[in-house]
C-alpha cells in the first residue's frame, strides 16, 4: 500500500543543485516533507549548508555537499558520500542546468565550440556521470532506485538562441529512455521533469504570480510545481513509470494554432 501522506518515508536522496532559491531548493524541501533524508549538493557551500540546515530544522536528516558538476571526482563524490552518510541511496535528482546563465544567447552560426561544450557539460554530461555512479550504488545495494532529472520544454520544442541547451535537454530524455530500458529488470527507473517557464529568484522573477495570457493555465510555474512532479517520479507512487518525460509547463506544449 502506498504511503500517500509521506511517499518518500525511509528513502534517501541526493539532489544536485538543491541549494539555491530555485527549483532545486523546492525539491529539497518537498523531498524532506515527503519523508526522505536529503543530501543537498551545490557549487556554493553556503547555499548547500543553508538548505541542509533548514531541512534539519524541520526534523529531516540532511547533508550538505559542496562541489562542481564540471568535476568528475566531485560528481562521483556526491553520490559516494550520500550513500555513505545515509547507509543507502534510493534517489538521484539532477537539477543543475541552463544555458543563458553560462553562455551568450546567440544563433547557431555565432556559437563557439567552447559554448556548445559548456551547454552540453552543464546539462547532459554530468547527468550521465551522476546517473552512472548512482546506478552502480543501486546495483550494489539491491532493491532498485530512481533517477529524476530536471529537463526543459527547450528539449522538446525549438530553442532559439539556445541550441546547445535544447539539444542537451533533448539528450536527457534519450538518456532516461535508455536507462529505463537497460535497468528495468534491476528495478531502476529514470524519468524527466520537463519544465516550462518557472519563476525563480534567477529566472522570470518579474512574472511570478502575474497573469500570462500566452500560457494556457495563465501563469508561470512555481518551483513547487516542479517539485511535486519530482516527488511523484522519485516515489513508489510512480513505480510503473519509467523512461518518461512529465511535462510541467501550464499547457504550452499542447497549445494548438487556434484560439480558444
Ligand atoms: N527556471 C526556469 O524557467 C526553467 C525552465 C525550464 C527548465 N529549467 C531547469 O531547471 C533547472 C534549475 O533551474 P533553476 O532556475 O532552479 O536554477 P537556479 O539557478 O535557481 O539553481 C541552480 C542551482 O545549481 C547550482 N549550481 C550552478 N552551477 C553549478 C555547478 N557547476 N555545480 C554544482 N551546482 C551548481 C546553483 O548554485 C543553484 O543553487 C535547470 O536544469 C534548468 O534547465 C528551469
Amino acid at each position: 500500500m502506498n504511503d500517500f501522506a509521506r511517499p518518500l518515508a525511509g528513502h534517501s536522496a541526493l539532489i544536485i543543485g538543491g541549494g539555491g532559491e530555485g527549483i532545486g531548493r523546492a525539491i529539497s524541501r518537498a523531498f524532506a516533507a515527503a519523508g526522505a533524508a536529503v543530501a543537498v549538493a551545490d557549487i556554493d557551500p553556503e547555499r548547500a549548508g543553508a538548505a541542509a540546515q533548514e531541512l534539519t530544522g524541520r526534523g529531516a536528516r540532511a547533508l550538505a555537499l559542496a562541489g562542481d558538476v564540471r568535476s568528475p571526482s566531485d560528481v562521483d563524490g556526491f553520490v559516494r558520500r550520500s550513500a555513505d552518510e545515509f547507509g543507502r541511496l534510493d534517489t538521484l535528482v539532477t537539477v543543475v542546468g541552463g544555458q543563458v546563465a553560462f553562455v551568450p544567447a546567440v544563433r547557431l552560426h555565432e556559437m563557439s565550440d567552447g559554448d556548445w561544450d559548456l551547454a552540453y557539460e552543464m546539462n547532459l554530461r554530468y547527468v550521465a556521470r551522476a546517473a552512472r555512479a548512482a546506478i552502480r550504488v543501486f546495483l550494489g545495494q539491491g532493491g532498485g532506485g530512481s533517477i529524476v532529472s530536471v529537463g526543459s520544454v527547450a528539449g522538446v520544442m525549438a530553442a532559439p538562441m539556445q541550441a546547445g541547451y535544447g539539444a542537451a535537454k533533448a539528450g536527457l530524455n534519450s538518456l532516461a529512455r535508455t536507462v529505463a530500458a537497460e535497468y528495468a529488470a534491476d528495478g531502476i527507473r529514470m524519468n524527466v521533469v520537463t519544465c516550462g517557464a518557472i519563476a525563480t529568484a534567477t529566472a522570470n522573477a518579474e512574472q511570478a504570480g502575474a497573469e500570462v495570457p500566452e500560457i494556457p493555465l495563465r501563469r508561470l510555474g512555481a518551483p513547487a510545481d516542479a517539485a511535486a512532479a519530482a516527488v511523484f517520479l522519485a516515489s513508489p507512487l510512480s513505480s510503473y513509470v519509467t523512461g518518461q518525460s512529465l511535462v510541467v509547463d501550464g499547457g504550452v506544449t499542447v497549445r494548438g494554432p487556434f484560439e480558444v
